[in-house]
């Protein structure tokens, strides 16, 4: 039996793209400093040790898929690239992320571009590394982005997928749920305004795939060598396969 999608606003006939575009055009320009402190500024570990994933093959064309805010790309810097391009269906997130290369004068590395990671525009063999960091969970058709990333990495290229999973002992599950059923949403909505945004996100979390059952759904998409590190107790993980 299909299941429903989980969407940001439940009552809406528009696409799973089309709310997911919308309600990250609404955070935009709260979402770096949500991210901060909801997650008291682990996810800027998390992004380090994500890029650290890519140093091995070296890459020096590089995509960010769902780029955002551009942190990740920056993160990516770090590994020396020639290029980096950044793509995201949010004009409002690609918004905040182009400033901020203009503040720290990085445009020339990185290039923010409109697109979707279900039709990407760039030729086959393309890439030399492929990243998302906590992009996929909003993917309308998952495969579809997985599939469209094997066709543009080169072969041998690697993907690089962080995204959030559950943690596993009990008792930081338990503080972990009650975070996220309470504080979370009270303080993302506060915040940003944004009724559902924060509400979206745990139930998103929950209804993903994670652990084996996301590496079964990679190896699926022809991603050979597929591997999940877990992070901070589970909490997000570090998915990679290669083309
Ligand atoms: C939680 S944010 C992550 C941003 C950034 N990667 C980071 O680590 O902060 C998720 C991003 O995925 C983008 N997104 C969702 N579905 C997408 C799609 N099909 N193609 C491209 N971007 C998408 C959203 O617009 C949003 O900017």
């Amino acid at each position: 039996m299909p299941t429903t999608p989980i969407v940001p606003y439940s009552g809406s006939d528009a696409s799973k793209k089309d709310q997911v575009a919308t309600m990250f055009n609404n955070i935009s320009f709260r979402y770096d400093i949500l991210n901060r402190l909801l997650s008291f500024g682990i996810d800027i570990w998390w992004r380090k040790k994500a890029v650290a994933q890519l140093r091995e093959v070296n890459p020096d064309l590089l995509l960010d898929i769902a780029t955002g805010t551009a942190d990740l790309a920056i993160e990516a810097l770090s590994l020396r690239p020639g290029k980096i391009i950044g793509i995201d269906i949010s004009e409002g997130m690609l918004e905040i992320g182009r400033k901020k290369l203009i503040q720290r004068g990085l445009q020339e590395k990185i290039e923010l571009l409109t697109g979707d990671s279900e039709k990407l525009r760039f030729p086959d063999n393309h890439f030399d590394a492929v990243m998302v960091s906590f992009g996929v969970r909003n993917f309308e058709n998952l495969e579809t982005g997985l599939a469209e990333i094997h066709r543009v990495l080169k072969p041998g290229g690697k993907l690089m997928i962080l995204e959030f999973s559950k943690p596993k002992n009990i008792i930081i599950k338990v503080l972990y749920n009650f975070y996220n059923q309470t504080l979370l949403p009270a303080a993302g909505r506060l915040i940003s305004g944004d009724t559902a945004a924060y509400s979206y996100l745990p139930a998103s979390v929950e209804a993903f795939p994670e652990g084996d059952s996301f590496l079964k759904i990679l190896t699926s998409q022809g991603f050979g060598r597929a591997k999940a590190l877990p992070l901070t107790f589970g909490i997000s993980s570090i998915y990679t396969g290669y083309k």
